[in-house]
């Protein structure tokens, strides 16, 4: 979802260009400008504007790490062949709305209970990722994070082990926003 909506801002992008500098065809470019300033501000907004809670931030690009680009959609990235392949994999952040390669928070617990009823423990790491690497999970699956004695659950169940395909900046399919530790 994410790859293929930045995959179209760009394209889009450059259409818009070409036609800027052309003379001719921007009535039928128009809505390709149009939607290219949708997408654009949206994610140009989000991630310039929003400042990162930990003031610490992911600056190693697409160099391969367990730390690489917290808040980012793992899996959709690593499903094109590049990378491990994860049943499920996230970032747990310090704020609501940190901005994607935001370093989150060390040492969380995210208590995973699969389908069948087993339950996977998980340390988050220095940046605040987490994962179980493999290509499946048994689904629907459950949450619960753990920090400093207090839990926070998500109350639905889940099929997508990609956390961050919801839980992004401002967050989609009706989550709130990033996951973060309990208070
Ligand atoms: C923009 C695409 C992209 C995103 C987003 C991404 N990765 Fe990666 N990841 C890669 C690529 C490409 C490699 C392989 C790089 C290489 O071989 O040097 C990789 C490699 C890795 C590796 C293997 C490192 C090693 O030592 O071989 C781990 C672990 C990893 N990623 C974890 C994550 C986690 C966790 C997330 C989400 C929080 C994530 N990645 C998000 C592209 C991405
Ligand atoms: C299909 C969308 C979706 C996916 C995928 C998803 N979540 Fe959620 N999550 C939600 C929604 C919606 C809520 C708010 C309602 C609720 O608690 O169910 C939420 C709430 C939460 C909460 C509690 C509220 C908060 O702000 O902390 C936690 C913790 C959480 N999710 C963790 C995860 C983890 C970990 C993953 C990946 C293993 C994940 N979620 C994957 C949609 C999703």
């Amino acid at each position: 979802m994410r790859s293929a909506l930045s995959f179209f801002a760009l394209s889009a992008f450059t259409v818009t260009v070409a036609c800027n500098g052309g003379k001719t065809g921007s009535a039928p470019d128009s809505s390709a400008t149009d939607s290219a300033d949708t997408v654009d501000s949206g994610g140009f907004d989000t991630s310039t504007n929003g400042s990162c809670s930990t003031g610490s931030e992911w600056t190693d690009g697409n160099h391969g790490s367990s730390r690489m680009h917290p808040g980012r959609d793992c899996i959709d990235c690593h499903s094109g062949g590049e990378g491990p392949r994860f049943a499920l994999a996230g970032t747990v952040q310090g704020a609501i709305h940190d901005p994607d390669d935001c370093n989150g928070i060390k040492d969380v617990i995210v208590h995973v209970t699969d389908g069948n009823g087993d339950v996977t423990d998980l340390t988050t790491n220095s940046a605040g990722n987490f994962f179980i690497e493999g290509g499946r999970l048994a689904t629907p699956y459950t949450i619960a994070i753990e920090y400093g004695g207090h839990t926070r659950e998500m109350a639905g169940e889940q099929t997508d082990g990609a956390c961050a395909s919801c839980h992004t900046v401002d967050g989609t399919q009706d989550a709130p926003g990033r996951i973060v530790v309990p208070d």
